[in-house]
């Protein structure tokens, strides 16, 4: 009954008396348990054809499913499970594409291995394209939108010079997300600003709404005057920074990553935002997965420990010196029809400062980095 089959560099077997199986392909061993495959089961009775959503519950599932049978086929392997008796054809590429069995990552802050870190050396491919050829053409849009996912930053040019042309940026792959700011806003000298954004100050790199749970994962300045003196932008690569302040000294690394820094913006009547989040982010298996910093909005900290506070304080001024490296930045000056997009959780942005000689209108909108990615996987599947 728990025999094993083989073909070619393929074979697999039952084990642990049906609780797991084990698939060796090309030298490697990939162990599936029971419950994971019949969780996983993509027959149509588990699994909507229509939409692929799951149709069946945990509950659906007997407490003692175990596999009885593995018949392996040239792409396929079919698995029996009981006690439904129930046998149920499983993609090879896919169960290896999904194979869970595989060493956990060694400390924290490590990457994704689809992730390019950067320091001022990306100047020369930085991922920049022309929107009209984007907008006609789905394979140079899926490149640039790789690019994008891989460096966490991007340049278009060739846009319309129009209010609102920014909209045609996000038409690309999603949706704009509005905030108290609007739609969209204006980043020109104002009067009265309700940001420092909007007035000719240069602004320290920072990643935007570090205030906002959840943050806006993308932004797009989009220029369409900029004929003042200075007002130059710079992109910085937060994960890099974070990964050479580790290298540096992982106690710095770690009590930024420990602890809770506060942000706030109450500049406007009627709002009052606040959110408490790490200055660098892990998720729960240790991933680096976002940085916050933003000088103009942080509040005083309240989650830091009295006894780490000055740690934490160098921590944080040797981040904001590897921020205003200029090794680690790449800089442009927008031309009108021209913007970026950056991550928002991981590539800061800057401006240097402007004055009266000219005119510099840039107008900023926000995204979400789900629907560029879901773009992107359409586009590489078709
Ligand atoms: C902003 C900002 C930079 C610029 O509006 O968030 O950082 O180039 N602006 O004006
Ligand atoms: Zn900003």
């Amino acid at each position: 009954m728990f025999g094993s089959n083989n073909i070619s560099d393929t074979t697999v077997s039952v084990c642990g008396d049906g609780d797991y199986i084990s698939l060796y392909h090309s030298g490697q061993l990939k162990r599936f348990h029971a419950v994971w495959l019949r969780d996983n089961a993509p027959d149509p009775d588990t699994r909507s054809a229509t939409n692929g959503q799951r149709l069946i519950t945990l509950d659906d599932i007997p407490l003692d499913t175990r596999v009885s049978l593995t018949d392996l086929k040239d792409h396929s392997v079919v698995i029996t499970f009981e006690p439904e008796g129930k046998s149920v054809e499983f993609d090879t590429d896919w169960l290896l594409a999904n194979a869970y069995d595989n060493e956990p990552p060694a400390g924290v802050g490590w990457l994704d291995s689809t992730v390019c870190l950067w320091d001022a050396s990306l100047a020369d491919n930085l991922p920049c394209a022309d929107l009209a050829v984007l907008q006609s053409d789905p394979v140079q849009l899926r490149d640039w939108l790789a690019g994008v996912a891989t460096y966490g930053v991007g340049k278009l040019h060739g846009g319309a010079v129009r209010s609102g042309a920014l909209f045609d940026v996000v038409d690309l792959f999603g949706y704009v997300r509005e905030t108290n700011y609007g739609r969209h806003f204006e980043v020109r000298t104002e009067i009265n600003p309700n940001n420092l954004a909007f007035t000719g100050l240069g602004l320290q790199a920072h990643t935007d709404n570090p205030y906002r749970d959840p943050v806006p994962t993308l932004q797009i300045l989009y220029c369409l005057e900029n004929s003042a003196s200075g007002g130059e932008n710079m992109v910085v690569d937060g994960f890099a920074v974070a990964g050479r302040l580790q290298q540096e000294n992982a106690q710095w690394f770690d009590v930024l990553s420990r602890h809770c820094a506060n942000f706030e913006y109450s500049g406007a009547d009627g709002v009052r935002l606040r959110c408490s989040k790490p200055v660098i982010e892990l998720d729960a298996e240790g991933r680096l997965s976002g940085v916050r910093f933003n000088n103009r909005s942080a509040a005083a900290l309240t989650s830091v420990p009295f006894d780490e506070m000055p740690l934490y304080y160098n921590a944080w001024r040797r981040m904001a010196e590897l921020i205003d490296d200029p090794s680690m930045e790449v800089s442009f000056k927008l031309e009108p029809g021209e913007c970026f997009i950056v991550d928002n959780t991981r590539v800061l942005h800057a401006r240097k400062a402007y004055d009266g000689s000219g005119t510099r209108w840039l107008q900023g909108c926000y995204a979400d980095k789900d629907s560029l990615l879901s773009r992107l996987a359409t586009l590489r599947v078709s």
